[in-house]
């Protein structure tokens, strides 16, 4: 498999660069129009909740984030604030952050490890599975169903190296199936559950939460917003696309191709001349750089249709496999960080913040995606499926 894994990337990365060398790329048919509503409406906010999160796997976090049992993160979801925690078994539960007496914040931290979940109000306490063990004062509380008033329990499933939940209690979770077979292939074939999270951080923007999630799909904006940074690493608006329905990816070529533009690179690999960019449906986009991945995920605000999280993960080998001093590592990935962030802070923030206050205007007029906008129609197409289906009596 992983023979016709690279001849197809090696594939991919010359479409690129045949691309770049007609100053052309990949196109979908046609061009989509939208309205700003989509990004203000409190209406469609709450849909997206629950049509899209309420119903399918997302990604809450890389396994290497609760390696151990009983380390737990706890997650602010659109539609419920929940622990994710590791179990005895080895296995990851998620549980709805929420004492069953009367509803006080279990676990206030954003992460750590605990035997047991003990509320701070008046010190019912669960164990890591979400049982409930015990109920003070029992005596004089009077008869309960103790089976009755665990924590309730999310769909959740490890794969492929991170943590998915459907936001939403009682349902089946099945990540292969929601990835569909390529996707599924793709994913397994990094090993991704071999890497670790070394840094992430959650950036809380008042921002529309596709707003965020389409800026980070784009590879039409690099050298217009990003001059002195990214655009001198990465050509602008040349893709080579596939469509995998729900989700997609794209090669972009980087700008240390350019000594092949008259040269015929011939059998050699390309792979470290380009970035390949995955769109894994709804709210996720995975970078795979020459030497490690970054993992981008975008959530709505559980209240405000103009507010959102976006997380940021790197994904990286242990200084044993890449072939470094610890020091060296950590040298490396520090300064990469450092320059997501200043590019973030600097350029994409500010020119999403304003974005979403034009979204504002009450005569906005229409807008679009072009046809080069590919994964932003892979993104919007899903959306509106997803939207559209009503979901199962
Ligand atoms: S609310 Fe948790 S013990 Fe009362
Ligand atoms: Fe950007």
């Amino acid at each position: 498999m992983s023979d016709d894994v690279s001849v197809d990337r090696e594939a991919r990365i010359r479409r690129a660069l045949d691309h770049l060398k007609k100053d052309t790329t990949d196109q979908v048919e046609k061009v989509e129009y939208f309205d700003a509503f989509e990004f203000t409406d409190p209406e469609l906010a709450q849909r997206e909740r629950d049509l899209v999160f309420g119903r399918v796997p997302t990604i809450v976090a890389h396994s290497s984030e609760i390696a151990n049992t009983y380390d737990f993160k706890t997650v602010q979801m659109p539609r419920n604030k929940v622990i994710i925690v590791r179990q005895k078994d080895g296995t990851v539960k998620a549980l709805v952050n929420l004492c069953r007496h009367r509803g006080a914040l279990l676990e206030e931290g954003p992460c750590g490890k605990r035997r047991l979940f003990s509320c701070p109000y008046h010190r019912w306490s669960y164990d890591v599975d979400g049982t409930l063990r015990t109920i003070t004062r029992e005596n004089t509380l009077g008869e309960v169903d103790r089976n009755q008033l665990g924590l309730v329990e999310l769909p959740s499933e490890e794969r492929h190296g991170f943590v998915w939940i459907i936001d939403q209690a009682g349902l089946q979770i099945d990540v292969a199936g929601w990835l569909g077979p390529e996707m599924d292939q793709i994913l397994g074939g990094y090993a991704l559950d071999k890497l670790g999270c070394i840094r992430e951080e959650a950036f809380s923007e008042p921002v529309n939460w596709k707003v965020m999630q389409d800026a980070f799909l784009d590879g039409y904006h690099i050298q217009y917003a990003h001059p002195n940074t990214a655009a001198k690493h990465i050509h602008t608006n040349v893709m080579a696309f596939e469509d995998f329905e729900r989700h997609c990816r794209f090669v972009a070529p980087r700008k240390t191709i350019d000594r092949w533009l008259e040269e015929d690179p011939g059998d050699r690999s390309l792979v470290d001349d380009v970035t390949e960019t995955h769109f894994i449906g709804p709210n996720t986009t995975l970078l795979k750089q020459p030497d490690h991945f970054q993992l981008l995920t975008f959530r709505p605000d559980p209240e405000s249709p103009t507010h959102s999280v976006m997380e940021m993960r790197l994904l990286v080998p242990s200084p044993e496999v890449a072939g470094l001093t610890e020091e060296r590592w950590t040298r490396l990935w520090d300064k990469n960080w450092e320059i997501l962030l200043a590019v973030l802070h600097a350029e994409d923030f500010p020119v999403l913040r304003a974005s979403q206050t034009g979204m504002a205007s009450r005569d906005a007029g229409q807008m679009l995606l072009g046809r080069n906008e590919v994964a932003n129609q892979v993104f919007r197409r899903l959306l509106k499926r997803l939207l559209a289906e009503t979901p199962e009596a």
